[in-house]
């Protein structure tokens, strides 16, 4: 009761012309009884997924670490992106789409509002880590001003393989 009451969010802004025209809306979690949801995106999306009791962790540092979620017309969870802000800095944490759900603008409709976001919370800059084979993911950040910043030598494990450091150095133009 206390966490639904905590994460209750008004913000049920879309992002524009795309989540109008199909219906698919992007916000704020609201409720920290969909992270099962949330947990099925993560489970067919990543060897190694987070559990339900690290999501839960996250939920715990309100204005500092958030989790945006995309849903369908039926409020179905079809995305996710989890991230903190850590004052000018966004740290970019997960970003999944459901495997029936992607190359539909899905992630790049989740990272615009994101970052958007990340703007009016007076961030500059963000960054993440990608393995170094997800040509999926690098091709999107790209898309965003992403560039490789870094090397993390065998930092991912199942299987191992470095990461990628990633960052945008300027977020406002990014958008
Ligand atoms: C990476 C991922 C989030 C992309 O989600 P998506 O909703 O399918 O992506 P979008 O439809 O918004 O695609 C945006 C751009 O990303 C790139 N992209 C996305 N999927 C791609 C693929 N399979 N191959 C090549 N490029 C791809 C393209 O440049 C694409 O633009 P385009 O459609 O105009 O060519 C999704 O594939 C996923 O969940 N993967 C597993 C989890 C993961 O790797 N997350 C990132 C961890 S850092």
């Amino acid at each position: 009761m206390r966490r639904s009451t905590r994460y209750q969010c008004e913000d049920r802004r879309v992002i524009g012309d795309w989540a109008m025209a199909s219906g698919w809306t992007i916000e704020p979690l609201t409720s920290p009884d969909e992270i099962d949801e949330i947990l099925a995106v993560e489970r067919s999306s990543f060897a190694n997924p987070w559990t339900r009791e690290m999501y839960l962790a996250e939920l715990d540092h309100p204005g500092m670490s958030f989790l945006y979620v995309a849903r369908d017309p039926h409020r179905r969870v079809i995305g996710f992106c989890s991230f903190w802000r850590v004052l000018d800095e966004f740290h970019i944490n997960n970003l999944a789409v459901d495997p029936a759900r992607r190359r539909l603008g899905v992630a790049r409709a989740l990272l615009t509002r994101v970052l958007r976001d990340g703007v009016q919370m007076g961030a500059r800059r963000a960054t993440l880590e990608v393995r170094r084979s997800n040509d999926a993911a690098r091709q999107l950040y790209a898309h965003f001003g992403f560039s490789v910043a870094g090397v993390r030598r065998n930092y991912y494990t199942s299987p191992v393989e470095d990461a990628l450091v990633l960052w945008c150095e300027r977020i406002g133009n990014a958008i």
